[in-house]
């Protein structure tokens, strides 16, 4: 209160000071007008009354020059006239003094000498007690000399009254304003700051003494909008800390060992003994998008290796090195290429690589996605091997095996995470120039058998790269096995099948399955900053924009990519339309589809012919108000596809081929009302540690359609049992365990053991 007080003084010291100078300077101008005005009137009478008084003063006519004297005196403010000679003796005046003034000889005298010594009229201001006169003078001549002087007293109090009034008035508008002013301040200040104020101090307080604090909505505050965003970081954070703690203690309690990112954080900073984590990927976790002329926008690109990395560098801190792909990337990097991430709450750093368009095309779209990627994943599609592609896939590596050797300069033996088949050369270019770096390449996508992956022609190449690496891991034991049968095929190496490791020229490398998970942090508290998981199981308001009703949803998340099984799913729900009658009107499947690798001529012909597909289906069974599919194509935020996930009955997961699938288990980690079904095809990683899934095989479009309608008529008591068994798995399997694990396994390489590439 003390400083609104004071806020308010000085406001209302300041407008009232300021508002007197304007009413000083006002009435100072008027003052000056009124002057200029008074004297011209005086000026213009006193020339009249010369032309008339010189002639009978010239003819020493006394009558006539008294009756003109008498006339003029007392008229309007002409108060008295006064005609001298040249030696001061009084010639003729006015016949009464005005009321209240003595002629003192002192009031004629200044006049009457600058008269003489000008020979021109000569006028001033005379205060004469309260009272104001203009006194002018001028001197009448008698054949053209001077002969006398004559002088008017001509009253000017009018202007003293006038400018009096003035100052009044402006002094009294001055009172009115500042009152209203402060007035006005006060309840700005009282709305705007002080009861803002004294809500976030309630709400702090709240938060420091851990009660369940009452929801601040921010943006109603839009003054404090930064200040209790970054405040509800920090309660966030204290928040996760606290239950962390809580975590922790009960875990050490019950003897569990879960993943925390506390704990891996713990288990990287012992392993690593303080080296830092560098981790490499094409894609980049936060791509910057120009979406207007001055406007940036920072997102999420929909991958499965983005979301599982994220947390782990949240939880470890380190490097990421990855490729620039936003259009507004290289504005928001430093001079290093570099920028600090996440935006709101920087952890690690990024380090973005530009690669050329024309080198891309090679090397991304060219010999990843149309070479190894449908080489991997066996989806019949036909790889492309075109030997440019391939220039330009090592041209690339080589580009990233610079940055990570310039990332690394001065630490001896930095720890490396690559990641996926875009960098399979990597390894050995960097291994070649560091040797005693620890290196680990993790494959994020499937291991195709021998007799699959002869056919590429770089194939040998493909291995070395990959073996100059310490440590190589799959999702799944089963893709380990076809790649230690490549090598065991292709190479002339030694390998140790109870250790699963290759000796090569001297060099070993371990291979191992790492299945790769989400974040499913348990130190998530029940949250009383973030949303309410409650608010967002509501299909109504998610159907409604798009004018459809139905008792029961489906959802699919994916990249439009045909490796996905989604024309296979949409089949599905054609087959189930057909043959359960009962479920037409009443059950929408919703596809949450980000275009994906666009550029390539397979991926734009499937989404061709997945929207042909869709309208097909639609157009066979919709009626006014519903229709079985919803294809919504875009890139959907986390946030976003969340209310789906938590308001959908099943869940489809059908690819023809999946090295892990992060899909499934978003959704069933996202099921914390152990309700909905998850449907999942065989061919995904997941499908091994899943298993109370519905487990499909997607090319049996019968047997999806089965399992939706199973899914869908299944008791809750059956979701809820099948639901907590998943979600227990996603508990004890989650990202950090992969991390932890990953790690401590890089750091039982043996010095020496990465000398010879
Ligand atoms: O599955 C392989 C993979 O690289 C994932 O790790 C990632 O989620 C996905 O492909 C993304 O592909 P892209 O980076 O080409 O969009």
């Amino acid at each position: 209160m003390k400083f609104t007080l004071r806020l308010i003084l000085s406001l209302g010291l300041i407008v009232g000071a300021v508002a007197l100078v304007f009413a000083y300077h006002q009435a100072r101008q008027e003052e000056d007008r009124l002057n200029a005005e008074l004297k011209v009137r005086v000026n213009v009478i006193a020339e009249s009354l010369r032309m008339l008084i010189e002639p009978p003063l010239t003819a020493g006519n006394t009558d006539f020059l008294k009756h003109v004297v008498d006339k003029f005196s007392g008229r309007g403010k002409l108060e008295w006239l006064d005609i001298r000679d040249l030696n001061d003796h009084p010639v003729i005046a006015s016949p009464r003094l005005p009321q209240g003034l003595t002629i003192a000889p002192d009031l004629l005298s200044k006049n009457i000498q600058e008269v003489r010594d000008t020979s021109a009229g000569y006028g001033r201001f005379v205060h004469r007690g309260r009272r104001l006169l203009y006194v002018y003078s001028l001197p009448l001549k008698a054949n053209s000399k001077i002969s006398d002087i004559m002088s008017f007293f001509y009253d000017a109090d009018f202007i003293q009254v006038r400018v009096h009034k003035l100052w009044m008035e402006s002094f009294l508008r001055s009172l009115v304003q500042v009152f209203l002013i402060t007035i006005v301040t006060f309840f700005i200040i009282l709305l705007n700051v002080m009861i803002p104020l004294r809500k976030i101090t309630e709400w702090i307080r709240e938060i420091r003494k851990g009660e369940p604090a009452t929801k601040l909505d921010a943006a109603n505050e839009p003054l404090f909008k930064p200040l209790t965003t970054e405040i509800s970081r920090m309660a966030r954070n204290l928040e996760m800390a606290r239950f962390a703690a809580a975590e922790e203690a009960r875990l050490r309690y019950s003897s569990e060992a879960r993943w925390t990112p506390e704990r891996l954080k713990e288990v990287v900073r012992r392993k690593l003994e303080g080296s830092p984590l560098f981790v490499v990927s094409n894609r980049e976790p936060y791509m910057h998008i120009r979406t207007a002329k001055d406007k940036i926008e920072c997102i999420i690109p929909a991958s499965g290796l983005v979301t599982a990395l994220e947390p782990v560098l949240n939880a470890c801190g380190g490097t990421w090195i990855a490729q620039g792909s936003g259009d507004a990337d290289r504005e928001t990097v430093d001079k290093n290429d570099r920028i600090r991430m996440p935006p709101e709450e920087p952890k690690y750093t990024l380090r973005r690589v530009w690669i050329t368009k024309e080198l891309n095309d090679g090397f991304y779209s060219g010999l990843s996605n149309e070479g190894l990627w449908p080489l991997c994943h066996i989806a019949h599609t036909r790889p492309q091997f075109r030997p440019k592609d391939w220039e330009d896939y090592k041209a690339v590596n080589e580009a990233f095996a610079q940055t990570v050797l310039q990332e690394t300069e001065g630490i001896p033996n930095p720890y490396i995470l690559i990641q996926d088949y875009h960098f399979a050369l990597l390894p050995r270019m960097v291994k070649a120039k560091k040797p005693h770096a620890k290196v680990a390449i993790f494959w994020h996508i499937p291991w195709p058998n021998p007799e699959s992956f002869g056919i590429c022609p770089w194939y040998k190449d493909i291995l070395k790269g990959m073996l100059a690496s310490d440590l190589v891991g799959f999702h799944t034991q089963f893709h380990c096995n076809n790649f230690i049968e490549s090598v065991d095929r292709f190479l002339e190496s030694r390998i140790d099948y109870e250790h699963f490791t290759v000796n090569r020229e001297g060099h070993t490398t371990w291979v191992k399955p790492f299945p790769i998970s989400i974040g499913s942090n348990p130190a998530g508290p029940p949250s009383s900053l973030g949303h309410s998981p409650e608010g967002n199981r509501n299909k109504d308001a998610l159907l409604k924009p798009y004018n459809i009703q139905a008792r029961w949803m489906g959802v699919g998340v994916d990249r439009l990519d045909y490796t996905k099984g989604i024309l296979e799913r949409f089949r599905a729900i054609e087959n189930l339309m057909e043959s359960e009658e009962e479920l037409r009107g009443k059950f929408t499947f919703v596809e949450l589809g980000a275009p994906s690798r666009t550029m390539i001529p397979q991926y734009k012909d499937f989404v061709d012919e997945l929207v042909r597909e869709a309208a097909r289906i639609n157009d066979r069974f919709k009626v006014k108000g519903w229709q079985p599919i919803l294809l919504l194509m875009k890139h959907h935020s986390h946030r976003e596809i969340e209310p789906f996930y938590k308001a959908a009955d099943v869940c489809l997961v059908t690819s023809l081929h999946d090295g892990m699938n992060l899909v499934a288990k978003e959704f069933v980690w996202a099921r914390d009302d152990e309700q909905g079904v998850l449907i999942l095809s065989q061919f995904t990683g997941a499908a091994r540690e899943l298993k109370d899934a519905l487990i499909v095989n997607p090319y049996d479009i019968a047997q999806t359609s089965k399992a939706v309608k199973e899914a869908v008529f299944m008791s809750q008591d059956e979701q809820a049992e099948r639901m907590s068994r998943m979600r227990r798995t996603i508990r004890d399997n989650n990202i950090y365990r992969w991390a932890g694990e990953l790690v401590s396994q890089m750091t039982q390489v043996r010095p020496g053991e990465g000398q010879k590439v």
